[in-house]
């Protein structure tokens, strides 16, 4: 059977007091939005059209690596009129329609995957995810027959006294058959308590011309959608227990879940521990066998088995097997650290690369440098890669020991196997084999401090 998804998302989120539209807040680093698409995908649904308005251009943007098509919906006029802008990429579709919200991330693949079979073995036009709540406050009410069946969906500020005690809620997550939904889009009217063009009234009309309703209960905690801050902060905390008991049952140590940040596709391998405080963002991928103490973000980068990192940022760059990094150190992007390596603390790295073994243990800058194996900095060496117009390029060979406070001013390079003396400022290449000393001679003047006068 044909599958294809419908995702709400053009509405601006007043509540949210942003500039933001509501469906990119993000939620354990990926926007809700790219949550809800990426179930769809993992349920196995072919096409997925997201209904966009406020803040389009963003939306469009933000999903574009995500093989979407998108409807446009200028105004917003409720969520049946939004999926009636939608009504172009239904037509000629034969098969169903699952249709989800853009600010409810939580739902699963289990609960899309549960809820198109239950659509098809019950043999329904339409099937509804419901949710059995004390306070219902809100939400869209599920009004059924004498004999259970669905009659209808009433929002709340529509309800009568006796419909408000009703504590079955609307999910706002349906699954219809394409062609009885086309039918019934035009029927609905708005006229109700919001002037709105309600999607839930369509139930109603189903309803009125025999069509058969299902309705799916699930736990309440999949269907949380994001109107507020406070909401966000609630969903981002389910996610984030979803994501860390993951990763326990794959093998990974959290010494205290609730306070470690593992964003929505990080990848970690098993028998790694993170201490409390980590962040960890993007498309990082901790291997086997590390251990991060506490306090680090990594956003973006590879970390190699058995790397210990402490107190420290890391960015877009990958880091080799065995290395150590920190306590506070500061990998800046593009970087590539190799392994049996050494970033100690107060180090920065930029756009640079360290070879194997090699150690740049304290107070040093490396930027734009392509740095060999077995090397080892000096306390406070930098490279001064910026001449206050263009940033120029180092190149230091292997073997090279950079003594304490040396600056090497780029472009300049340093080969094999040479030594650097402490407090040089190296401005030409160092030959392969030599010592460069390139400060002031020491000047000693022997009774100095007696012939001024200043013995103490
Ligand atoms: C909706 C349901 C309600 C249900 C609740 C669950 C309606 C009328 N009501 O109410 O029964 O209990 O969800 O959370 O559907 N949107 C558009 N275009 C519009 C209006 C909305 O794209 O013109 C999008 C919004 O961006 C949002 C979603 O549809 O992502 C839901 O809209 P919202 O206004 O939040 O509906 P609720 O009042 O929450
Ligand atoms: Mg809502």
């Amino acid at each position: 059977m044909y599958k294809c998804a419908l995702i709400l998302a053009a509405g601006k989120g007043k509540r949210m007091k942003s500039d933001l539209p509501k469906v990119l807040h993000k939620v354990c680093d990926k926007e809700m939005v790219n949550h809800v698409i990426d179930t769809m995908r993992k349920s196995e649904i072919e096409n997925v059209n997201v209904i966009i308005g406020k803040g389009a251009e963003l939306v469009k943007e933000a999903t574009s690596n995500k093989n979407v098509s998108y409807s446009m919906q200028e105004e917003q006029l409720g969520t049946g009129h939004a999926v009636k802008c939608a009504k172009d990429f239904l037509e000629g579709k034969d098969g169903v329609v699952a249709i989800f919200t853009g600010d409810a991330p939580l739902i699963t693949e289990a609960t899309v995957k549960n809820l198109i079979d239950f659509h098809q073995k019950g043999d329904y036009k339409a099937s509804i995810i419901t949710a059995v709540i004390d306070n219902p406050e809100g939400y869209g009410r599920i009004i059924r027959n004498e004999d259970s069946s669905v009659k209808k969906i009433v929002e709340h500020k529509d309800c009568t006294v006796d419909e408000l005690k009703v504590n079955e809620i609307n999910s706002g997550m349906y699954c219809f058959d394409i062609k009885s939904l086309l039918k019934s889009l035009d029927k609905i009217d708005n006229n109700n308590a919001q002037g709105e063009y309600y999607l839930p009234d369509v139930i109603g009309i189903f309803k009125e011309e025999g069509l058969k309703i299902g309705a799916m209960a699930v736990p309440f905690d999949e269907i949380l959608g994001v109107n507020s801050r406070v909401q966000l902060s609630a969903v981002s905390k389910v996610m984030q227990r979803r994501i860390n008991e993951k990763h326990m049952e794959n093998g990974t140590t959290l010494i205290d879940s609730d306070s470690t940040y593992i964003g929505a596709d990080v990848v970690i391998e098993s028998d790694t521990i993170i201490y409390p405080g980590n962040v960890l963002q993007g498309e990082t991928v901790i291997k086997t066998g590390c251990i991060l103490y506490p306090n680090s973000r990594i956003q973006d980068s590879v970390i190699g088995k058995n790397v210990t990192v402490q107190s420290s940022v890391i960015l877009e760059s990958t880091v080799g097997e065995d290395t150590t990094v920190g306590p506070f150190a500061y990998i800046r992007p593009e970087s590539k650290i190799g392994n049996k390596a050494r970033i100690g603390d107060f180090v920065e790295i930029k756009k640079s690369t360290i070879g194997d073994n090699t150690k740049v243990s304290h107070l040093t800058y490396i930027g734009d440098a392509e740095v060999g194996e077995g090397c080892n900095f000096g306390c406070g060496t930098v490279v001064v890669n910026y001449d206050g117009k263009a940033k120029h390029k180092t190149v230091i060979g292997n073997k090279s020991f950079i003594g304490c406070n040396t600056n090497l001013v780029s472009p300049v390079k340093v080969e094999d196997n040479t030594y650097i003396a402490a407090g040089s400022t190296i401005t030409n290449t160092v030959p392969e084999g030599s010592l460069a000393i390139a400060r002031a001679k020491q000047v000693v003047k022997e009774g100095w401090v007696d012939k001024k006068g200043l013995l103490k």
